[in-house]
């Protein structure tokens, strides 16, 4: 029988591309940019199974060149970048790596949260051009983070994961979530408010919704003006929950002290936008679930879910 063409959309983990090229004919992106769309959907003519990324635009267009697409998986969590409906109507299996980066977007949440509340990057800057000259009492002041109120924006796994961490901080937390979560509210001492109020009360603000209609620009000019001067924004979560014109703004005004974002909208942020130049704006490259081992579980996740729809299981990880 003939062995299926496979489309892999970037360079994954090489055990992951092992199990395919054991099975299938690959055909793998080879560069860092992924493929423009026109070229993507000449790449799919032939294929049966697409693993592709957050980054590739999984539309109706795709579809119709892909005739014998029977199943697509994604290397991410999020799946905002596929056409749920349009795979749903041809009967082409999705699935997705939910999970598997819980723990290490947790991890580089906190790690935004103390770099930020502590000003590390400012403080390394501070050492480096030469400025340091004695020890001094009030010299880069940060946020102590066991005084502090963290507001967790959505009280999914990654937003559970953070407040353990938060917790262990001794943080008084506040969450916001359309559904209650009374054993980790009781757990973690974390209470449920309106997401008005965890605007006003929280010293640090972090976003961990999936990125839908309702979340989009979430956070928005008058969410900005809720928040206390001193607070400080995070989002690990997909850059456009947050209004980033009107951050800028409230950043430049100081209507709040700071943010960590691993998330833009547009992203990659083009490199003369204003936001980086803030020194109260810490921006990193949409690396939260970059753990070495975690990005290799979720190559093969991905796998997994690929093989499945290939030999017309279900899915272990299925959107659909
Ligand atoms: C996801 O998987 O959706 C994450 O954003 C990748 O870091």
């Amino acid at each position: 029988m003939d062995k299926p063409n496979i489309v892999i959309t970037r360079k994954i983990a090489q055990p992951a591309i092992e199990q395919l090229r054991a099975i299938g004919n690959l055909t793998i992106w080879p560069k860092r940019i992924p493929p423009s769309s026109e070229t993507l959907l000449k790449m799919v003519t032939e294929c049966a199974a697409l693993l592709c990324l957050l980054t590739d635009r999984i539309d109706e267009d795709l579809l119709v060149a892909a005739p014998h697409l029977r199943v697509v998986s994604t290397m991410s969590v999020g799946y905002e970048h596929i056409d749920i409906e349009s795979c749903r109507k041809r009967g082409i299996h999705v699935g997705h790596t939910p999970g598997i980066l819980t723990e290490t977007t947790a991890d580089f949440t906190i790690a935004l949260i103390l770099s930020v509340a502590r000003r590390i990057p400012e403080a390394a800057d501070f050492a480096r051009s030469g400025e340091w000259q004695t020890w001094e009492p009030e010299l880069l002041l940060g946020q102590d983070l066991g005084e502090s109120t963290i507001g967790i924006v959505g009280l999914g796994r990654v937003g559970q994961a953070v407040a353990r961490r938060a917790f262990a901080f001794g943080s008084r937390l506040l969450y916001h979530d359309t559904n209650r979560d009374i054993k980790t509210e009781e757990d973690l001492k974390i209470k449920a408010v309106p997401l008005d109020e965890l605007l006003i009360q929280s010293d640090i603000v972090t976003l961990h919704v999936p990125l839908t209609e309702t979340t989009h620009h979430l956070i928005g000019s008058s969410q900005l003006e809720m928040m206390k001067p001193t607070a400080i924004l995070i989002n690990t979560s997909r850059g456009s929950v947050v209004h980033i014109a009107a951050l800028l703004q409230a950043l430049q005004e100081g209507k709040i002290t700071a943010a960590g974002l691993d998330v833009t909208d547009p992203e990659p942020l083009p490199h003369n936008h204003p936001l980086y130049q803030l020194p109260n704006c810490l921006i990193t490259p949409h690396i939260a679930s970059a753990g070495a081992t975690t990005r290799t579980k979720m190559a093969l996740m991905a796998v997994d879910n690929l093989l499945a729809g290939l030999e017309g299981r279900p899915l272990p990880h299925p959107v659909i």
